[in-house]
């Protein structure tokens, strides 16, 4: 079978983390997907950074635009960020030009995300936005795919990786909620502006993706009642660990006789509540559901590799959907080739 051939637009954190293990991971992905994924094209703005990976058999763009339109390729992958500007502009122009899009921007969605799903339908093309949401959490497969036919209740969880690393921190080890911050910055965690992140944009951009799918509602980030952690104090936390509660940043979504209803704010959750056990940069979602019952998914919810595992989860979903792939060959490989167990001594 041909290779699929990608092009990646920016090499940011995610985006280098992607080429990184597409590159290491070249072998098993070929044999995963029944082809080779090439990456045919990038795009950053600094073409010269060593980021750990050749990338010197692809062509080069300066504006992702550019590539957008006129690579040689059949995916275009948006690491770029942002909601506006070259993501969008970028984006659009791949759909237009009939290229799949897989991106992990969440702001970008949240706001057009209506726009850009009918440019994909127009085109009978793929847009998959796995990354966008908890990071390597497969929340979108699962609700999608996975969770057909359930009438979702209720919808709610720790969305934002750096806020609970800082409140894990803070309340763990008692430091500055400044200091636990530069941390998440240095760890690749934070947006690029990390105020979207204590602010709670971030995890209301994620929230609103989320109700989108659960309740089959437009996308609508400014309908969610928005509260961030930026004003949390160690007094605060230890006033909340007195009690028998722990601090959580939680986005929720819940059906109401009034229709559904959207919320972002710091919350008291019981100490020994599943949802308090949630530490670090590690994400978690609960959905309530009328024939599922309540299921609950917690992963690495931020982080270059965490991201880049949805990414190429979404661009090896595209691999296989070419006709004669959908099922691959059979459990992943041909059977002469499967390994011999090990006994178990
Ligand atoms: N800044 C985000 C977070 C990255 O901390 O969760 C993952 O979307």
């Amino acid at each position: 079978a041909e290779a699929l051939r990608i092009g990646i637009a920016g090499l940011g954190t995610v985006g280098a983390s992607v080429a990184r293990v597409l590159a290491q991971k070249s072998a098993e992905l070929a044999r995963q997907c029944g082809r080779e994924i090439v990456v045919s094209a990038v795009s950053a703005r600094d073409a010269t950074r060593d980021r750990g990976v050749d990338l010197s058999a692809a062509q080069w763009f300066s504006d992702p635009l550019d590539l957008a339109k006129n690579a040689d390729i059949d995916v275009f992958v948006e690491l770029i960020g942002g909601e506006e500007g070259p993501a969008r502009e970028s984006v659009m122009a791949a759909l237009q030009a009939g290229r799949h899009v897989v991106t992990a921007n969440k702001a970008l969605l949240a706001r057009h995300g209506v726009e850009l799903a009918q440019a994909a339908e127009d085109k009978g093309i793929l847009l998959n936005y796995e990354a966008a949401v908890a990071g390597g959490i497969p929340v979108i497969k699962t609700m999608r795919e996975a969770m057909a036919g359930n009438t979702v209740n209720r919808i709610f969880g720790i969305l934002n990786g750096t806020c609970n690393y800082i409140l894990t921190r803070m309340e763990a080890e008692g430091l500055s909620f400044e200091d636990c911050l530069k941390d998440a910055q240095r760890l690749g965690y934070a947006e690029a502006d990390p105020t979207f992140d204590i602010e709670g944009n971030d995890t209301a951009h994620k929230l609103s993706i989320l109700t989108s799918l659960a309740f089959g509602t437009r996308i609508a980030a400014d309908d969610i009642y928005l509260e961030g952690i930026s004003n949390i104090t160690q007094a605060d936390i230890r006033a909340a660990g007195e009690l028998g509660y722990r601090i959580k940043l939680l986005g929720v979504a819940v059906r109401t006789e009034n229709g559904i209803e959207q919320r972002v704010h710091p919350t008291m959750v019981p100490t020994s509540s599943v949802i308090a056990q949630v530490h670090g940069v590690t994400n978690a979602v609960a959905i309530e559901t009328d024939i599922l019952g309540e299921l609950l998914l917690s992963g690495p919810g931020a982080g270059g590799n965490a991201t880049a595992s949805a990414v190429i989860g979404d661009i090896a979903d595209i691999a296989k959907s070419q006709p004669g792939f959908q099922h691959g060959p059979v459990f992943g490989r041909p059977v002469k080739e499967l390994h011999p167990y090990q006994k178990a001594r």
